[in-house]
């Protein structure tokens, strides 16, 4: 079981809709522990940068213009299988296909109002990390019982 680190974005419906504490508490009660946490707005460069994978695609621009229309609440999450942990907490992409108790599915209907962005994997999560935060807005510590999570 390794120790990852993840990039989380509550997107600017789930801070117009007052979800920001929810999203949140669904996180950490499972395990997760913050280790970066700030409200923004995305400017237009960055959004691109985020989404360069996905340029061409006919969501591309919605989903670049939607991103940066509002602020976001981005985090950095860490904890054991963090990548995976997240995923599996915010369900699939699309609301209609996510499971009951995950955020895309109790929060959302919509593909393109998903509420959540978490990373996919270890590379890409290296790499939103950095587009978000500089290395010292990163906190590594143990709160007290997180013990229990690697044992
Ligand atoms: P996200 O995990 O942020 O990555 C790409 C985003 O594009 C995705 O979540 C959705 O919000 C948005 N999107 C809109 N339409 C689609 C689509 N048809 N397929 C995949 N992603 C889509």
């Amino acid at each position: 079981m390794a120790i990852e680190r993840t990039l989380i974005i509550v997107k600017p419906d789930g801070v117009q809709r007052a979800l920001v504490g929810q999203v949140i508490a669904r996180f950490e009660s499972r395990g997760l522990r913050i280790a970066g946490l700030k409200l923004m707005r995305i400017s237009r460069e960055l959004a691109e940068d985020h989404y360069a994978e996905h340029k061409g695609k006919p969501f591309y621009e919605g989903t670049v213009r939607y991103m940066t229309s509002a602020p976001v609440v981005v985090m950095v999450l860490e904890g054991p299988d963090a990548i995976a942990a997240a995923r599996a907490t915010m369900g699939a992409t699309n609301p209609l296909n996510a499971q009951p108790g995950t955020l895309r599915a109790d929060f959302g209907l919509n593909i393109s109002r998903n509420i959540v962005h978490g990373s996919d994997k270890p590379e890409t999560a290296e790499r939103e990390i950095n587009l978000y935060f500089k290395p010292d807005e990163l906190l590594s510590y143990e709160r007290a019982g997180d013990a229990w999570l690697t044992e």
